[in-house]
């Protein structure tokens, strides 16, 4: 079936997700087919692919190792009952990720997104401590600025003010300070100052006990945020506190999983070992739809001896699609790729090179903070007070009309280019993001 350039009125049969769809009517922005590190539109441009998609094709477009495992399982199986039955693939798959993941974090729950990976961590933090005989910690602290995707989980702990104004009362969570401090502006990497930020955590405990919390979730570095990196030791300092008041600790890695850091997880990066990890994104290429909860022993260990009948359900979550054996075959040729520590030191060589490119663009008009991690950056943009997200969104729109595709939230455009691509492209990018932004300013008078 080829499918048609969708015009008018045709078009508002699709309510896009998380979009100003009125804007987007005015101007659409349409891709009809990718290859590697471009998008190419129905009109003939091509441009280049500054985000990995939605952070989540590391490898590119078209990879073929990874379409070629979804065509042959499709060609074996399509559909496994998710409840009850399983299929090969779903241990190989499992294995793998254990053998990846830091520490003890041997067992894998598996789900279709980042926001499912959220709150089937956030049901499995309560769940454990009933298990534990202490059905009293069920709250949840995060952090301002936060991201968790949008179930109701994952907005209560996120920290996005606008994401969850909307939606009235939400699960009880509490929030830590966000790591981005005035003084660290255009660190290279990681920032020197904030480690002390970790102890907000005890005036939280201070009101609401550690006896009723349940977790602590974070992402190693805000990624949707604006790539708000912390300084070395703040995740140290929080498992820290977590152990001593005895809380889990999760970090959601759906944007830092399986290499956007230069290491597979952030939690290596930081050298912190969390309780659980989520990750989504990068484990398929994108191709697919997959997320995962990846658990220590104590958490498993603690699930499997509850007492009572072995026909009993240890833990009563779990999705009609997960471990689907078509995103098994994704993920596990995604991840033979992306355990090949050739392709961890391209990453790390990529990041300097990137690092330069990207704080190149400090001086620039509008430009008042960039930050970077990995092969991950944003550049902040000063807001208009008016109107705080106007000017990123337009000059993303820029960038658009210069054949790059640059993702905006809130006052940051954000960055995380594919680990295939090369120094050239990189300054090619950064080239035509400079250009967007000073022709910007121009049209604004703001230079
Ligand atoms: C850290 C983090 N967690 C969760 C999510 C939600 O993932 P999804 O959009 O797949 O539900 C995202 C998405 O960007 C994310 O960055």
């Amino acid at each position: 079936m080829r499918s048609t350039v969708p015009t008018g009125e045709t078009m508002r049969h699709h309510w896009l997700a998380f979009t100003s769809n009125r804007r987007f009517h005015q101007a659409p922005k349409l891709v009809s087919k990718a290859e590697g590190i471009f998008y190419h539109t129905p009109q003939g441009h091509k441009l280049y692919d500054s985000l990995s998609g939605l952070w989540c094709t590391p490898l590119g477009h078209g990879n073929r190792q990874i379409s070629e495992a979804i065509s042959h399982q499709l060609s074996q199986l399509d559909y496994a009952p998710a409840f009850n039955v399983s299929h090969p693939l779903a241990f190989q798959l499992s294995e793998q990720i254990a053998g990846m993941a830091p520490g003890d974090l041997n067992h894998v729950l598996y789900c279709n997104s980042g926001s499912e990976a959220a709150d089937t961590a956030l049901k499995l933090a309560r769940a454990y401590w009933r298990a534990r005989g202490k059905p009293e910690k069920t709250k949840f602290i995060g952090r301002a600025k936060g991201y968790h995707g949008v179930n109701f989980g994952g907005i209560s702990v996120g920290g996005i003010g606008p994401n969850r104004k909307v939606y009235g009362q939400t699960l009880d969570a509490y929030h830590l300070p966000h790591t981005w401090l005035t003084e660290n502006r255009f660190s290279r990497g990681l920032p020197q100052e904030g480690d002390y930020l970790a102890d907000a955590l005890l005036q939280i405990l201070e009101v609401q006990d550690a006896s009723n919390i349940a977790a602590v979730m974070v992402e190693p570095m805000a990624g949707s945020g604006g790539v708000i990196v912390p300084s070395s030791g703040y995740l140290k300092r929080l498992r820290t506190l977590c152990d001593q008041h005895d809380i889990l600790l999760i970090f959601d890695e759906v944007i830092t999983g399986f290499g956007r850091m230069g290491t597979v997880f952030g939690a290596d990066y930081f050298a912190v070992q969390p309780d659980m990890l989520t990750c989504a994104k990068a484990l398929t290429n994108g191709i697919m739809p997959m997320g995962a909860v990846i658990t220590s022993r104590d958490i498993y260990q603690t699930m499997m001896d509850q007492p009572g009948d072995d026909f009993m359900i240890e833990f009563p979550h779990g999705y009609t699609y997960s471990a689907h054996p078509l995103a098994c075959a994704a993920a596990m040729a995604s991840l033979e790729q992306l355990n090949q520590p050739s392709l961890m030191e391209q990453v790390r060589s990529l990041s300097q090179v990137f690092e330069d490119a990207i704080h190149d663009l400090k001086g620039l008009p509008l430009v008042e903070d960039i930050r970077n991690i990995g092969l991950a950056g944003a550049i902040q943009i000063q807001s208009d007070p008016a109107h705080p997200t106007k000017r990123a969104s337009e000059i993303s729109a820029l960038c658009w009309d210069k054949e790059v595709y640059v993702r905006f939230g809130g006052n940051n455009l954000s960055f995380a280019p594919p680990f295939i691509c090369s120094k050239q492209d990189i300054h090619e990018i950064f080239s035509r993001v400079a250009d967007a932004i000073q022709q910007y300013a121009r049209q604004q008078g703001l230079n």
